[in-house]
């Protein structure tokens, strides 16, 4: 069984308010008329285009102001969607690397419990919370797909570097959640494709202070989320538990 991206009709993103998510959230809406996208965003004033989108796409798009890494907030969300909601898709683009009083450690002498447990926080709290209130939501009889956006620093075997020691904790945190729900998902929901994604240097809010001088090239969100999207299209469902790069290679736990 494969995923097949034009045929499927339903998308849940979490995280919609800009970055990539929000190109998503865009890149979706113009695979037909009939594709209907659910977006998720927290900051109002962050989420502008995503307000306007609402507004050109009204029978395609429908937005949600929600907290993601709040339990009562992802439950009540899967309250208010009515129980008939099906979603073939369901992408979970939250992410924290800095913030106007957190920045990543470049030294362990930098470390301190409060970043650590806020970027801990929302780097996995979403996508269990999301697999735990959504997972009713998931289409039966086709492939489905649930895709966290990790990051390549968050492979322990990949890291050469060290630093980031929240970020890149936080993410190999998340891998291994995305892994679990893969085994257990395989044994009750055996049609969904869990994966985890690297995107790729992307120039968005959260690279911006980090991509001047880097070596790698830097996409525009939309060629991110064009490359997402192609990486997610025709997965099988033994690709379900995989780590995966922008390209679609594997990256190594
Ligand atoms: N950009 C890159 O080069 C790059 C590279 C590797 C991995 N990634 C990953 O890609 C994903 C998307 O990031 P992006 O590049 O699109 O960055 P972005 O534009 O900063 O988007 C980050 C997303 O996370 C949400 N978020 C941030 N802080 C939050 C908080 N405290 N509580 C709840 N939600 C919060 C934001 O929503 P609000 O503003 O509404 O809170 C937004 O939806 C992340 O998982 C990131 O780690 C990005």
């Amino acid at each position: 069984m494969k995923f097949d991206l034009y045929q499927n009709k339903n998308a849940l993103i979490i995280g919609g308010g800009h970055g990539i998510g929000l190109a998503l959230v865009k890149q979706l809406l113009e695979i037909s008329p009939e594709y209907k996208v659910v977006a998720t965003y927290r900051v109002s004033a962050n989420a502008m285009e995503l307000v306007k989108l609402h507004q050109d796409y009204p029978e395609q798009l429908r937005i949600f102001m929600i907290d993601p890494t709040s339990q009562t907030a992802v439950s009540d969300l899967s309250i208010d969607l009515s129980d008939s909601e099906k979603f073939d898709l369901i992408i979970n683009s939250v992410g924290l690397l800095h913030s106007d009083n957190l920045s990543p450690e470049k030294s362990i002498r930098s470390f301190s419990t409060d970043l650590f447990m806020e970027v801990m926080k929302v780097n996995t709290v979403v996508t269990p919370l999301v697999a735990k209130y959504f997972e009713k939501f998931l289409r039966r009889g086709c492939a489905s797909a649930l895709v966290s956006i990790s990051a390549k620093v968050g492979s322990i075997q990949d890291n050469k570097m060290g630093g980031w020691h929240s970020y890149r904790a936080s993410k190999a945190a998340l891998n291994m959640l995305v892994k679990n729900i893969s085994i257990e998902f395989a044994q009750k929901r055996n049609n969904c494709i869990v994966l985890a994604l690297h995107p790729g240097t992307t120039d968005t809010n959260l690279s911006k202070p980090f991509t001047t001088n880097t070596s790698y090239k830097v996409h525009t969100p939309e060629e991110t989320a064009k490359n997402i999207l192609k990486v997610i299209n025709h997965r099988e469902i033994s690709d379900s538990g995989k780590f995966l790069s922008w390209d679609g290679s594997e990256i190594e736990w």
